[in-house]
């Protein structure tokens, strides 16, 4: 941090000086230019003509170079910036599609984890020998600890991480087998961290349905039960949010990440502590829109407090060592 602060300070001092010197030297030209050309139309080697037009061409010349040396400081972040950026978008990623993926074209049957384990640092295994068969249109409820691997679970389903033993099957194809894109098409999510664009609300609920009408839009947003509080910002749909605009708090952001997912209207909605970060009443509305979900879609929730998962079908816990499903989450 403190070197940080150093050649912040450095370079601002560096760009001070570099403007001043400019700024010097572009009021000072002028008088060179008038004082040195005079000496010369006196010795007859130029004209008077040719001086007035040659101050006017420097006159104009002044505040481009002035533009130009006030614009380098943002030329050098943004090139470095720029690098960061290819940098990011070089590293190689260790999820990779077969060479002729099939396109998971509808989502017709079930889920089923075979042996699963998973570990992120290839020692301890935050995901243990996993075994489960989810089936269509049915709700699930992963409950359990803190650290127990359920969001985890929803990685290696979303082909975030692969798992190191054990398959996953998708309508008995493994998911490694399925394009990405067609995997994922099919998924909707809310997850624990939602992320938001430095856009509008509108384009950020829009993003989960590029061609959505302005009215799709809104009425996902209604049945996030977000409505109501984008309307109250500043500029209601409009209003610009991320890094750069209005900073929305965890339950604004999670059901503006709910609206994505009845936008999107997947088959399969995973659903990571959706209302962890509502107050009480905001909770009860947001889980009785989850209730209301179309009975064709299935349905992954996950939860620390039983009470908001006991509509589901099926509740898988940690806790117990698993259901008749036989999962069997890694107990904390
Ligand atoms: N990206 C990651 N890199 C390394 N370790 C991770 C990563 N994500 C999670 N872990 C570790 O894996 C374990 C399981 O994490 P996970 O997020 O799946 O738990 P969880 O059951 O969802 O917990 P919570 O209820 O708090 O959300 C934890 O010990 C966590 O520290
Ligand atoms: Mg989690």
């Amino acid at each position: 941090m403190d070197r940080y602060e150093r050649l912040t300070d450095k370079q601002a001092g560096n760009n001070a000086i570099s403007l001043a010197s400019v700024n010097v030297l572009s009021d000072v030209t002028p008088f060179i230019v008038v004082l040195a050309g005079s000496l010369y139309v006196i010795d007859g080697s130029l004209t008077l003509g040719s001086l007035i037009a040659f101050f006017a061409y420097v006159d104009r010349m002044r505040s481009p170079v002035a533009a130009l040396v006030q614009a380098f400081p943002a030329i050098t972040e943004g090139s470095v910036a720029l690098q960061r950026l290819f940098e990011f978008l070089n590293t190689p990623t260790t999820i990779k599609e077969i060479d002729r993926p099939i396109e998971l074209k509808e989502f017709q049957d079930s889920i089923r984890f075979s042996g699963v384990s998973f570990s992120y640092d290839n020692r301890d295994e935050v995901v243990k020998d996993l075994s489960f068969t989810l089936k269509k249109g049915k709700t699930y409820a992963f409950v359990g600890g803190s650290g127990g691997g359920k969001s985890t679970i929803l990685q290696l389903l979303t082909r975030m991480y692969d798992a190191d033993r054990g398959e996953i099957i998708i309508d008995g194809v493994n998911i490694k087998d399925y394009s990405l894109s067609s995997l994922r098409d099919k998924m909707g999510i809310v997850t624990q961290d939602n992320f938001l664009f430095s856009s509008s609300v509108r384009d950020n609920i829009r993003m989960a349905k590029l061609d959505a009408t302005d009215d799709e839009v809104i009425a996902a947003a209604k049945k996030a039960f977000a409505h109501d509080f984008i309307c109250a910002l500043p500029n209601g749909y409009d209003t610009e949010v991320g890094e750069r605009g209005v900073k929305l708090s965890g339950g604004q952001k999670q059901r503006i990440a709910l609206a994505r997912v009845f936008l999107k209207d997947p088959a399969l909605i995973l659903l990571d502590e959706a209302t962890s970060a509502l107050d009480n009443e905001s909770e009860k509305l947001v889980q009785e829109s989850i209730r209301q979900i179309d009975r064709d879609k299935t349905v992954i929730m996950i939860a620390h407090r039983l009470s908001t998962v006991l509509h589901a079908d099926t509740i898988l816990s940690s806790k117990t060592g698993g259901s008749s499903n036989a999962a069997t989450i890694r107990a904390c």
